[in-house]
């Protein structure tokens, strides 16, 4: 028989549909409780609200669990590459070889962005940060595909954005790193491969060569595949919130790039390093800065540390923490703040107040060390994490369109002013 449960209000009973997943998660279907009873439910941060149904990516933050469409974290980023996990999360299986050579083929083909988007470009100020560059460019993309707008737009024409926004993406982030260091622009070189084509527009200076390293590559592709996708997290169900209304791809995208910005989301991973360049200009004095975070009454956190979702470990921590010893080593690269890093977790690890609340070291930790020895600037983390989680907002975006579902619009619980006449001010 199908699970129930009972809910008594004022004495009387009102029975729910329990929800399974397909890895045995519990949900109460509480979609129709307004009707039945008047009430709504309170939920301050979505701490215990699904807000959908999705086939995509599964984790357990307890045991430190992450799959994408089945398939464990740890094996994609030891066997796969970014571009199939991104097939992987949008279409639902792997590709094959014809699909991603198809796949990858029509993406190349749609890395050129339109010049007029370099005027775009020329109008903000170098000291404009890439993020908001970033989200900007992605959303003129509604100006220059304005088909892109409707909401019923066949699969192909579906297809079509996709591919432009997975082409584009690696464009508009060269290119705002370049606006803020006040350089040309590089074009895409259609003979490299997704990460390498990034990195060249990124470093190539006019009239000099420029090889891509592939240790450097590889570590970017790597550190991609373990941003792709994170469930619901706030940028995702930006993405997924913006997508209901049926607005355009690109603007729900945009929507997620501005989301992930903050400093308690994506924008942790530049945090970090400010942090520990900070602890160590302070003469690495670990304890003071424990005590720091610790501390009610001063707002410093220890970024990097802590999550939603995650009470045991972040499984992608854990594979970046050593994936940062190999890049260094690889490209011997002496880093002291990566000591400071180690020391900071081994403390905070065994420091009461970090096991009580169960914080651990999360994704962005160790991500903004191997970002910094792979030279990539502070000031372009985060748009290095939104490249990463492409494919999982495309995916979200996706699904949300296909399983059909209506716009997004929580309740309230009101605590302003009750009714109350209009008395005119004097005016004379
Ligand atoms: N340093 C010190 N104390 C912390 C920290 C931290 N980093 N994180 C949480 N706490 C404390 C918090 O003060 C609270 O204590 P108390 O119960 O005494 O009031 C308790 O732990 C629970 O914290 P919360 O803020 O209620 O937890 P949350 O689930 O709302 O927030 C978080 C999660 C990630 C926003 C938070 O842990 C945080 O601010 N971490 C630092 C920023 C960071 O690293 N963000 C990246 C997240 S992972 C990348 C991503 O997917 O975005």
């Amino acid at each position: 028989m199908a699970k129930t449960v009972e809910l008594i209000i004022d004495g009387k009973s009102h029975t729910f549909p329990v929800v399974e997943g397909s890895e045995k998660e519990l949900a109460i279907d509480i979609s129709d409780l307004r009707d039945k009873t008047g009430y709504i439910t309170l939920d301050i941060g979505y701490k215990n609200t699904g807000a959908t149904k999705s086939a995509i990516t599964f984790l357990d933050g307890e045991q430190g669990i992450l799959h994408y469409r089945g398939y464990a974290i740890e094996e994609l980023a030891e066997k796969s590459t970014f571009l199939e996990v991104a097939y992987l999360l949008i279409f639902g299986e792997l590709p094959t070889k014809a699909e991603y050579e198809k796949f990858t083929t029509d993406i190349t083909k749609r890395t050129l962005v339109h010049e007029d988007i370099k005027k775009i470009l020329d109008g903000f100020p170098s000291t404009s940060h890439p993020m908001g560059v970033l989200s900007s460019l992605f959303c003129a993309q509604t100006a220059f595909y304005p088909e892109s707008l409707n909401p019923n737009r066949p699969p192909d024409g579906v297809y079509l954005s996709i591919i432009r926004s997975l082409g584009k993406m690696p464009t508009f982030a060269a290119w705002s790193y370049k606006n803020a260091i006040g350089h040309p622009v590089n074009y895409p070189d259609n003979k490299l491969d997704y990460c390498p084509r990034f990195l060249k527009m990124m470093f190539a200076l006019p009239g000099q060569e420029y090889e891509v390293d592939p240790v450097v590559a590889d570590a970017l592709d790597k550190l991609f595949i373990l941003h792709a996708d994170h469930e619901q997290n706030c940028s995702t169900s930006t993405v997924r919130i913006v997508g209901s209304s049926k607005a355009s791809i690109y603007s729900a995208i945009s929507a997620g790039i501005n989301a992930l910005w903050g400093p308690l989301h994506g924008g942790a991973n530049q945090e970090v390093i400010i942090m520990l360049e900070n602890i160590r200009k302070d003469g690495g004095n670990i304890d003071k800065w424990i005590d720091k975070a610790k501390d009610k009454n001063d707002p410093f956190r220890l970024m990097g540390f802590g999550h939603r979702v995650y009470k045991n470990f972040d499984p992608r921590a854990k594979i970046i923490k050593k994936a940062a010893d190999d890049v260094l080593k690889k490209l011997g690269v002496n880093d002291p703040i990566l000591e400071i890093a180690k020391k900071l977790e081994e403390i905070a690890l065994k420091d009461p107040y970090f096991v009580e609340r169960k914080l651990y070291p999360n994704v962005d930790f160790y991500s903004g060390i191997i970002y910094r020895a792979l030279g990539i600037p502070v000031d372009m983390f985060t748009v290095m994490f939104a490249m990463g989680r492409l494919p999982g907002w495309i995916a979200q975006w996706k699904e949300l369109r296909d399983q059909g579902e209506p716009i997004g619009r929580p309740r309230q619980v009101y605590t302003g002013k009750t009714k109350r006449p209009f008395v005119p001010i004097d005016k004379r």
